[in-house]
């Protein structure tokens, strides 16, 4: 027996400017709660991600602040930059473990949340790069978008990828957001509107935005979901790896080392190879890091993810489909960020995690309409910073 999600709720991502995060966090619980038919009250713990609601609103101390919203006792908040909602999932997952041996039901909520946009750009760039190496990166200067702008300059000098192989992510990811409604930009992109520079080689669309938004998710046992009769998704595994936060520690640029182990770690434990998954959520922040995580997590061998980018169709079959784009692997269909991923759904970066297992939840359950894609076996990778922390998730459909 395992652990099962019974619950998934999202907000609208995007400028939320007519609601605060209490909202949010709010509106996803309540989602989540009322599709696993349980009620807020019968919650027994819940473990919270958030990145930096102390910069953005001046507030520290937020588990008694959802205490106080939700009238949940126990609350525990995490913190790994994108990645803080992917540990709040395994701090839950451990919990589930433990009171399964005991044979307690417990029923747990996972929620990550960030408000973002509230602040102008500059403040909300210096605020990310507290994520990066504070001695060494943040003190000269670095940026979330220069750092990748730097993988990125690494990746198109060492291997034959172009900047058109980092345009098609975002066109195939932005494709796929318009048919997602909770989706930040619901607007298709061709080849041409990659004008403007935000850090070369990266142009504003190969970027993530600054977003607002919130993800909550319930999990039980699955013997207790049983029990339940609720429809449920099995959480077989959630491994978290760490790398050297600051870049120029690292062997080698071109390997996001913490989502290598991670994902590796993950298919031990769920006794699956890279090949047997259907439908990933896959860290997009930049379109250089969807495919960077292509590499780490075994799709592609070092240096050749942008041979996966490649198998999708041509840029302008992409926008004429109302459906998600896959990539073709050894002659299978590969679907990463059928809900518009960081891209285009958009990124807030707390509700991150959360976000990705909701997207892959719906997906087991058929519940996603028109982005819906056949699918078995399901995954999420979600990284903090430029991989300094990394959670990779594997979810199955348990009939
Ligand atoms: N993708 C697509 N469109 C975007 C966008 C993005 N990432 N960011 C902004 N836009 C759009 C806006 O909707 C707006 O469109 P409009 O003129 O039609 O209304 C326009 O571009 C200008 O928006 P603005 O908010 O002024 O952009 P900005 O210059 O302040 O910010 C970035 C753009 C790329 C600098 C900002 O989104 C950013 O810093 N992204 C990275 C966030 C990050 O580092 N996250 C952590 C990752 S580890």
């Amino acid at each position: 027996m395992g652990i099962a999600i019974i619950g998934a709720g999202i907000t609208k991502f995007g400028e939320l400017w007519d609601k605060n995060w209490e909202d949010l966090v709010i509106e996803s619980s309540k989602e989540a709660s009322e599709n696993a038919n349980i009620d807020l009250t019968e919650i027994d713990s819940c473990y919270v991600g958030n990145m930096n609601l102390s910069r953005f609103e001046g507030q520290d101390h937020v588990a008694p602040r959802i205490n106080e919203i939700l009238g949940i006792k126990k609350v525990v908040r995490s913190e790994a930059a994108c990645a803080s909602s992917s540990v709040a999932l395994k701090l839950a997952f451990n919990e589930l473990e433990l009171s399964s041996i005991k044979k307690e039901n417990k029923i747990i909520l996972v929620v990550g949340f960030e408000k973002m946009t509230d602040r102008i750009t500059q403040n909300v760039t210096e605020i990310l790069a507290s994520a990066s190496h504070y001695d060494t990166e943040v003190i000269n200067g670095a940026t979330f978008p220069g750092l990748y702008a730097l993988l990125a300059s690494r990746y198109l000098y060492e291997t034959d990828a172009n900047e058109n192989d980092l345009h098609a992510v975002a066109i195939k990811n932005h494709k796929n957001a318009v048919l997602n409604e909770k989706a930040m930009f619901r607007k298709e992109i061709n080849l041409e509107d990659f004008k403007i520079d935000v850090a070369t080689p990266l142009k504003l669309l190969d970027c993530s935005p600054i977003s607002d938004g919130s993800a909550s998710l319930i999990l039980t046992t699955e013997e207790y979901a049983k029990q339940l009769d609720v429809e449920y998704v099995k959480l077989e595994c959630v491994e978290i790896a760490t790398n050297t936060i600051s870049l120029a520690k690292r062997n080698d640029l071109l390997v996001l080392d913490s989502a290598k182990r991670a994902s590796e770690e993950a298919y031990k434990k769920a006794k699956i190879r890279p090949e047997d998954i259907d439908v990933i959520e896959l860290h997009d922040c930049f379109t250089i890091a969807e495919i960077l995580n292509l590499e780490a997590c075994g799709f592609a061998k070092r240096g050749e993810g942008y041979k996966i980018v490649r198998t999708l169709e041509p840029y302008d079959e992409i926008n004429k489909k109302d459906a998600p784009i896959p990539y073709i692997i050894n002659g299978k269909k590969l679907f990463v960020n059928t809900s518009g991923g960081l891209k285009a759904k958009g990124h807030p970066v707390g509700a991150t995690g959360a976000a990705q297992i909701v997207e892959i939840v719906n997906q087991l359950l058929g519940r996603c309409g028109k982005r819906n894609v056949n699918c078995k076996i399901g995954a999420a990778l979600n990284i903090g910073g430029t991989g300094g922390s990394a959670a990779f998730s594997v979810l199955r459909r348990p009939w």
